[in-house]
């Protein structure tokens, strides 16, 4: 599929209003996305878990306007936010051409997130992701054409992706691949896809218990952090990495081989961080509790015969990764060892989920 394809070129403007309510979940990447070319064209493909429990809830309502402006207002957990306008009005600006109807209507956006707001969690991926499956279905009702799920789905992502790159991956479930990959027939740039092999069922409702380390504000927004790839000393060789690891962890969800799963996660965390550490300008997100975690993660998987493991995005928090036959010995661990390190002991519970449910 080409960007061609998602143009929207005639729609029926009779309607004068309507609503309609998306809940969408935020993902946590095993293969990391991190570098972007023009236009939300990701520099390498990556790979990610759906989750289940942190999700956004939004509701669009709109209702037809005289003029050619983007008109909207933003609701957040029930109050008037201004500091959402700037994301949505470029994300308005970037997705126009695909949706022209945008200009036509004044939107109501109201929003709320089921995970605690400042958690330092990112809600783009959720928020954004909810926002473009609400423009796909006022889409569907003004062409009145009944496009197939498939196409709603990918256009769905391919707008999510102009509002932040890995908000692509957050329209379906398990396991959803974004960027173009030798290995995985179907894999795109433009949008995310649904990884379709056979999952073997050590990843069966694998589990997600995220550690919030430090709720305060990054110092280091993603968007600059992409930008910090382009000449990056080690940017090429980065890229390629990520190609052969997603190749390697199709097979390695194949076979369940949980040891190497291990190991390709944390690298990619690993490496993610390295690249921060070793951009110019320089930066560090971990912070100290970031490296006691892993540290006991470490110990905890050698003496235990574990399959834990961490992950990482842009942030201080730490992703503790584990078999659904582990859960309760883990969250043992977690209470007993982790949460100390967690600020106010605070961290969420969550699992492999299946995608955005239209409510
Ligand atoms: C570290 O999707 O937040 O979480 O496209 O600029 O909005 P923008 O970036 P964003 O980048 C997140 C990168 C990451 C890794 C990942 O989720 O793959």
């Amino acid at each position: 599929m080409t960007v061609q394809d998602f143009i929207l070129e005639s729609y029926n403007s009779d309607l004068e209003k309507g609503s309609v309510k998306w809940s969408s979940p935020s993902n946590i990447a095993l293969i990391k996305y991190w570098g972007k070319k023009e236009n939300q064209i990701p520099a390498n493909p990556s790979i990610s878990f759906t989750l289940s429990n942190c999700k956004t809830i939004t509701e669009m309502s709109f209702s037809k306007k005289e003029g050619k402006e983007f008109s909207f207002d933003v609701y957040f957990e029930g109050e008037k936010n201004e500091a959402f306008r700037p994301k949505i009005q470029t994300f308005f600006e970037r997705i126009e051409s695909y949706v022209p109807f945008i200009r036509d209507y004044h939107f109501k956006i109201e929003t709320s997130n089921t995970f605690p707001h400042s958690s330092g969690i990112a809600s783009s991926a959720s928020g954004m992701s909810a926002l473009a499956l609400c423009l796909m279905s006022i889409e569907r009702s003004l062409s009145g054409a009944e496009e197939s799920e498939s196409y709603f789905n990918r256009k769905a992502s391919f707008l999510a992706r102009l509002g932040s790159g890995s908000a692509c991956r957050s329209i379906e479930g398990e396991l959803v691949v974004w960027g173009k990959n030798e290995s995985v027939s179907k894999s795109s740039d433009l949008f995310g896809v649904k990884f379709e092999d056979t999952v073997h069922p050590n990843f069966h409702e694998y589990q997600d218990a995220i550690l919030l380390v430090d709720k305060g504000e990054k110092q280091v927004s993603s968007t600059v952090g992409h930008k910090l790839m382009l000449g990056h000393p080690f940017s090429e060789n980065r890229f390629k990495q990520a190609h052969d690891n997603l190749s390697e962890m199709k097979e390695v969800l194949k076979n369940g081989d949980l040891k190497r799963f291990v190991e390709i996660v944390e690298s990619e965390a690993l490496t993610l961080h390295a690249m921060m550490m070793t951009s110019m300008p320089y930066f560090i997100l971990m912070k100290p509790n970031t490296l006691e975690i892993i540290n006991r993660i470490w110990s905890y998987r050698q003496q235990n015969n574990s399959n834990i493991c961490f992950t990482l995005d842009a942030g201080a928090n730490v992703h503790v990764l584990f078999p659904k036959a582990e859960q309760e010995k883990v969250y043992d661990f977690i209470n007993s060892e982790l949460v100390a390190f967690c600020q106010n002991g605070h961290y969420i519970c969550d699992i492999v989920g299946k995608g955005a449910i239209k409510l």
